[in-house]
């Protein structure tokens, strides 16, 4: 409902200057914390794909959270979208630059031709990640069903990178 939603984005907790000066740090720990906010907030996430997905895709770590959650609920298998190195065998590598440096993101080889990923993550920040996770599922021979994130930080060009999107908080 409204007023959940309200009360889950009165908990995204702000930090400035961290992980580096200059960057305000949005943190969903305390949203995860309390259930009536968690589940508000990962309805509201998924509410416009219903039925439009075979897959979530969730891009390492905090997008895990919400995929595991997505998939449970809905009754569809999970992709794990992961930082370079943990995989044995990845099927598909992407290199994208983020607010804060650089990094690879690789995913298994499991997605039958077609499928149609919804893809997961907390926050939308310069929009490289959910980028580069669309190049992925591109590489893996699958469909983009359709990208969301709980919070999207305006300002930083993160919309035009990532492409269509669907955000649960704006900030
Ligand atoms: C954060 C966040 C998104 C990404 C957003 O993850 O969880 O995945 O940055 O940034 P972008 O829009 O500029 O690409 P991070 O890479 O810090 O990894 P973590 O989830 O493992 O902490
Ligand atoms: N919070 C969480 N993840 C992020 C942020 C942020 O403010 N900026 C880039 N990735």
């Amino acid at each position: 409902t409204i007023p959940d939603l309200a009360y889950a984005e009165s908990l995204i907790a702000e930090t400035p200057d961290y992980p580096e000066p200059g960057v305000l740090f949005r943190d969903i720990s305390p949203l995860l914390a309390d259930p009536r906010a968690m589940r508000a907030t990962f309805e509201a996430l998924v509410e416009p794909f219903r039925g439009e997905f075979d897959v979530v895709g969730g891009i390492e770590a905090r997008g895990f959270l919400l995929a595991g959650y997505v998939a449970a609920v809905e009754g569809v298998g999970m992709l794990p979208i992961r930082k370079a190195g943990k995989l044995p065998r990845p099927a598909a590598a992407v290199s994208y630059a983020l607010e804060y440096g650089t990094a690879t993101i690789e995913a298994p080889g499991v997605l039958w031709p077609g499928a149609r990923v919804l893809l997961v993550d907390d926050v939308l920040a310069t929009g490289g990640t959910i980028a580069a996770a669309r190049e992925i599922i591109t590489q893996l021979g699958a469909t983009v069903a359709g990208a969301a994130v709980i919070l999207e930080l305006d300002g930083l060009g993160g919309r035009a990178v990532a492409g269509d999107l669907h955000t649960v908080f704006t900030a």
